[in-house]
């Protein structure tokens, strides 16, 4: 059956678009997983976008209305990175005199992020308790800002961080025992290396102090 002319013919047929069939996939694949599989994540961010000062250095958190409107490509947003999956690994404004507060950033939606570096900005107001959802974060630096809140004791959910600075904000309270994890505890900065906070009026007392140098 093979060897009949006319089925040579309908295979050569169906053969040759096969690698622009490829390519098209690939491409809006790519497309897809970063405007629909991350919907949740882009959302997040437009409403944060939305609930602060307007400011040019968030002009590319828009949707594109168009897809020839390169620039405002949720995978090309100024800031964020995200994985293969369109997933938000990062969130990094450092450094760009961000106005406004991240009590309106919905932590919920971003179950992949893994680095949060906001230093040196002007961001007010509080380090509300829902950061501690964020179970994969590796990094958060909120230095030199004007947070002006307590620790929450919700930060003991961030197992995975190493590097925590909230240094030069108006920080006060005291730091929950629960972020100094025991042999049997599931929570507390488990994987901290530093913990940064200084020129803040956070008060630590020895018995903590005795416990952070024994991490
Ligand atoms: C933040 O607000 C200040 C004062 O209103 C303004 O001068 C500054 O340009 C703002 N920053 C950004 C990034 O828009
Ligand atoms: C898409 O963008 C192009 C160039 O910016 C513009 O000319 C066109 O009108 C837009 N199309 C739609 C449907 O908005
Ligand atoms: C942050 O600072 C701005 C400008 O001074 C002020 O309008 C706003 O109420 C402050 N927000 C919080 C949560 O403190
Ligand atoms: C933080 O600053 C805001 C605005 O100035 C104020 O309303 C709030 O009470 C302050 N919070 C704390 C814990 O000091
Ligand atoms: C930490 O996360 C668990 C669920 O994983 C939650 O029940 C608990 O309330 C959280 N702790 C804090 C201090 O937010």
């Amino acid at each position: 059956m093979l060897s009949t002319p006319s089925s040579i013919m309908a295979n050569q047929i169906i053969k040759m678009p096969i690698p622009f069939l490829l390519v098209a996939k690939v491409v809006s694949v790519f497309l897809i997983l970063c405007k629909t599989s991350a919907t949740t994540e882009t959302e997040a961010l437009l409403n944060w976008k939305e609930s602060l000062p307007q400011q040019s250095i968030l002009d590319t958190w828009m949707i594109p209305s168009n897809s020839s409107s390169k620039a405002s490509n949720p995978c090309q947003w100024r800031g964020i990175s995200r994985n293969d999956a369109g997933s938000v690994v990062e969130i990094n404004l450092a450094y760009t005199g961000l106005n406004g507060t991240i009590e309106n950033l919905d932590f919920s939606s971003f179950p992949n992020l893994l680095r949060l570096d906001l230093k040196l900005n002007n961001l007010n107001g509080s380090i509300p308790p829902g950061i501690g959802v964020l179970k994969k974060l590796q990094f958060l630096d909120l230095s030199t800002n004007n947070l002006n809140s307590t620790l929450p004791p919700s930060l003991a959910n961030l197992t995975e961080v190493y590097e925590l600075d909230v240094s030069r904000n108006y920080i006060t309270g005291g730091l929950d025992p629960s972020f100094f994890p025991r042999e049997d505890s599931k929570i507390g900065l488990r994987s901290i290396k530093n913990f940064l906070m200084q020129d803040t009026m956070v008060t630590t007392s020895t018995n903590i102090l005795t416990s952070c140098f024994m991490l």
